[in-house]
């Protein structure tokens, strides 16, 4: 699992993060870090509130596809899942697959991967199960030899959550780590209408506002800070331009704040961008996956094509 030096080493890369973002003329605090354990909870509750479609429709699609997604996959293969969070979908997958070798579920979260695998150890006895605590947008090693195929499983269109260029090289380093005979199965959400899209980044119900909201209060407690939550909102809206929601906090007066020893100015209505959403045209993901040297194999939908799973597989 995680050493203490790894620890210290995220630490130090949570302050660099925020130092640095906080600085910039257009502020914006790092995504990876709203998961914290409460943070974590707080998504799961998201994936539960009617306005957010996406969790839902990615499930139907593997109950309705998983046996054919299996079958795509082969016999005796490891499952590699990338930011797992309740592994809900992997267990569809784990249950169509063939003997399925190994599930290494890699996720920054330490305390939530240690519950979801003890009860996963519970459910499949036969399965080795070897999770892996890390930021897997940056390179890590795998906790075991793999034999047979591998499969990348990156469900829940996180990859929307980089900027092309940064998500091609994502992909590009899950192509390599599954190899020529392995492929990677990714959840991306298609672009629709406003109307569905923006509620689903601000729920009635306030759920992701407390998501966003939290990573004040994480930066807080982590990082010595004295932002002040009740001081700025959640707003969540489309940007028609590059095709994704911008999930941003907004400072409702003129203040100031301290973080890990530096001080911070906000005027009011000053927008933080904590978090990406991109939403891809079937076409403009076919090509993000090429710019990573990965083919799609097949793509499945819902009958509204609000949200797609992929198969890529490495050009060879
Ligand atoms: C987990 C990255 C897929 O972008 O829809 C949900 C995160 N943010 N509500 C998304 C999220 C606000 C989610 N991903």
């Amino acid at each position: 699992m995680l050493r203490d030096d790894d620890i210290a080493q995220q630490r130090a890369r949570f302050v660099a993060a925020v130092h640095t973002g906080l600085s910039a003329p257009q502020k914006r605090l790092p995504t990876e870090f709203l998961y914290d354990d409460r943070g974590s909870a707080l998504f799961d509750d998201i994936c539960e509130v009617p306005e957010y479609y996406l969790t839902r429709t990615e499930l139907g699609i593997m109950r309705a596809h998983v046996a054919q997604m299996a079958a795509d996959i082969g016999p005796d293969a490891s499952v590699i899942e990338y930011g797992s969070g309740s592994s809900t979908k992997t267990r569809l997958l784990l249950e169509a697959m063939v003997r399925p070798r190994a599930y290494v579920p890699v996720d920054i979260s330490r305390g939530h991967l240690e519950t979801v695998c003890a009860q996963l150890r519970l459910e499949y006895p036969a399965l080795v199960i070897a999770p892996v605590v890390a930021d897997f947008t940056r390179p890590f090693e795998l906790p075991m030899l793999l034999a047979g195929p591998r499969v990348a499983y990156f469900p829940g269109s996180t990859i929307g959550n980089f900027e092309p260029v940064a998500a091609s090289a994502l992909l590009r380093r899950m192509g390599q780590q599954v190899g020529p005979d392995g492929c990677v199965l990714i959840g991306a959400d298609l672009r629709k209408s406003l109307a569905v899209l923006e509620p689903a980044y601000d729920d009635a119900a306030g759920v992701t506002a407390a998501f966003n909201l939290n990573l004040l209060v994480r930066v807080n407690r982590e990082l010595s800070g004295d932002l002040d939550p009740s001081r700025f909102r959640h707003r969540a809206y489309y940007d028609t331009e590059h095709g994704r929601i911008v999930m941003t906090l907004v400072s409702t007066c003129a203040q100031r704040a301290n973080v890990a020893g530096r001080r911070f100015d906000f005027d009011r209505d000053e927008v933080i961008i904590t978090e990406y959403s991109h939403k891809y045209t079937l076409d403009g993901f076919a090509g993000l996956a090429a710019d990573a040297g990965l083919a799609v194999a097949q793509v499945w939908t819902d009958n509204a094509q609000w949200f797609s799973v992929q198969r890529l597989v490495p050009i060879v």
